[in-house]
């Protein structure tokens, strides 16, 4: 065991006590060995600003900012961000299936960056990947069509060798789409009142409040994880609910981490959306395991009146092995606490069914692809691959022909779970090592957790664009084996 492990572990132990006394409704020190402390009482959870753009000829149009800020995440302690129209993360956008989107995204800091849009099937020219350079003091403006249903995505920084970096710092934020099928089910759907976006991420703070981005070999190696978590950018933070149930956008904004989800009381849950929109039925369950990309909708019922606490539980080798055991423990700690309000307005209650998907079947699809994530070497000589090669910004790995299904076959022979991601499409789990996948990965997907050993088969197809010159990427989305090369370019001709 290396000693960069074992300080994260006896961290990760101090700060699950500091949180047991927040849950009892107390003040609490966050202290970890070698760092300063910083006392943080629990603090209401920040919601980001809800961003509908603003309608010009048609268009809905967004103007982002991309700026340095200072963010207080510890009273008086000041710490150097990075934030979409913020000091920290961005807005959530939300927009309606069907419309046009511009985006103009300008570039206020010192380096260059891109913003990607996560999820979307869109041009590849308006994707925001390491192609689409954004200089300094410069602004981009793509223009795409919303051709996704009503989801959860995302954006953030695809800047080569940088997106890690960068994300860290708080280049990240949610979209929501809205389509009138969704609307027509009377689900939660009132912004920050019971639909809320939750970006899960962790962080290290050094002992001047800075957040600073480890490049040891150590962190590179496993992904960076820090030992404090973030919702939306808020320690230790609660919510106050004032209806039945409430709808949780997931997502794992994390550099690294996986998450494995579940409430402090063992309380159930509905998942009722992945990564694309919405399931065909909710599906009740006690834990979800989300990897960095992935994205879940769920409903939690509060009408029992009592206060709940989300949590990431650890899950290290106890899952069979998948995440690896010493190399990818799932880090252990307190999201968010739910505080039901004295009296809570009844909601709609959950309908049986969501949406309509055709069953995914791998059926007469003779187009197979192979993509296997490697990593070999050590320290300096690490190597982080696909089927390999690594990232290469001149070279096309994948020539792919429009409007064709195909299985895409993704293995992984390394030690650690990867996150394997696809651009322009949102594809299905056709099974997993042979089996089913479970019923909460049945939806819609653009990010699927490829453990150790594991072969996964996905139902692919991109419909819409072409274009012979300009790449879209697949890579792990560990944000550091995605920087050190695990990632790959393709065409859709
Ligand atoms: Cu979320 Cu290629 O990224
Ligand atoms: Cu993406
Ligand atoms: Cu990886």
């Amino acid at each position: 065991m290396t000693r960069y492990n074992m300080s994260r572990r006896t961290a990760l132990k101090l700060g699950g006590a500091a949180i047991a006394v927040a849950a009892a409704g107390g003040y609490f020190t966050l202290v970890r060995p070698g760092y300063a402390s910083f006392p943080s009482p629990p603090k209401p959870l920040q919601i980001p600003p809800l961003y509908k753009g603003e309608m010009r000829d048609g268009v809905r149009v967004f103007d982002l900012g991309i700026q340095n800020g200072v963010t207080e995440f510890f009273d008086g302690m000041k710490t150097d961000t990075l934030g979409i129209n913020g000091s920290f993360l961005g807005p959530t956008l939300r927009m309606n299936a069907g419309e046009t989107v511009r985006m103009n995204v300008s570039n206020g800091l010192k380096e260059t960056t891109t913003l990607h849009w996560h999820g979307f099937n869109l041009p590849a020219s308006a994707d925001g990947g390491p192609h689409q350079v954004v200089e300094p003091g410069a602004v981009w403006s793509p223009e795409f069509e919303v051709r996704e249903k009503a989801s959860t995505m995302w954006y953030h920084s695809h800047q080569l060798h940088k997106t890690a970096d960068q994300v860290w710092a708080g280049m990240a934020g949610v979209i929501v789409i809205e389509d009138d099928e969704a609307k027509a089910l009377g689900l939660p759907e009132t912004y920050g009142v019971d639909d809320i976006p939750v970006v899960l991420q962790d962080r290290t703070f050094g002992p001047n409040g800075q957040m600073p981005y480890d490049r040891s070999m150590q962190a590179q190696m496993h992904g960076l994880f820090g030992d404090i978590p973030l919702v939306n950018g808020t320690v230790a933070p609660f919510f106050d609910v004032s209806t039945s149930l409430i709808r949780l956008r997931l997502l794992n904004g994390a550099n690294a981490s996986n998450y494995t989800l579940a409430f402090d009381d063992g309380r159930s849950f509905d998942q009722i959306g992945t990564d694309g929109g919405l399931l065909e039925a909710p599906v009740a369950m006690q834990s979800i395991r989300l990897s960095p990309g992935e994205r879940a909708e769920i409903i939690v019922d509060m009408s029992d009146g009592q206060r709940t606490i989300l949590r990431s539980v650890a899950a290290g080798g106890g899952h069979g092995g998948m995440m690896g055991g010493m190399m990818h423990d799932s880090p252990a700690f307190d999201f968010l606490e739910l505080r039901p309000m004295e009296t809570l307005t009844p909601s709609q209650p959950l309908p049986d069914r969501l949406a309509e998907l055709p069953t995914a079947s791998g059926e007469g699809i003779s187009k197979v692809r192979r993509f296997e994530m490697q990593m070999s070497g050590m320290a300096m000589f690490a190597k982080f691959q696909i089927n390999g090669k690594e990232m290469k910004m001149d070279r096309i790995d994948e020539v792919i022909e429009k409007g064709v299904t195909e299985i895409w076959e993704v293995s992984n022979s390394s030690v650690m779970a990867h996150p394997f991601h696809i651009h322009n499409t949102q594809f299905r789990i056709l099974d997993r090592n042979g089996m089913s996948p479970q019923a909460g990965e049945r939806g819609l997907k653009d990010t699927v957790l490829v453990g150790p050993r594991e072969v996964v088969r996905l139902l692919v197809r991109f419909d819409h664009y072409s274009d012979p010159d300009q790449p879209y990427m697949y890579h792990c989305h560990v944000l550091e084996h995605e920087d050190a090369g695990m990632m790959g370019q393709f065409t859709v001709v």
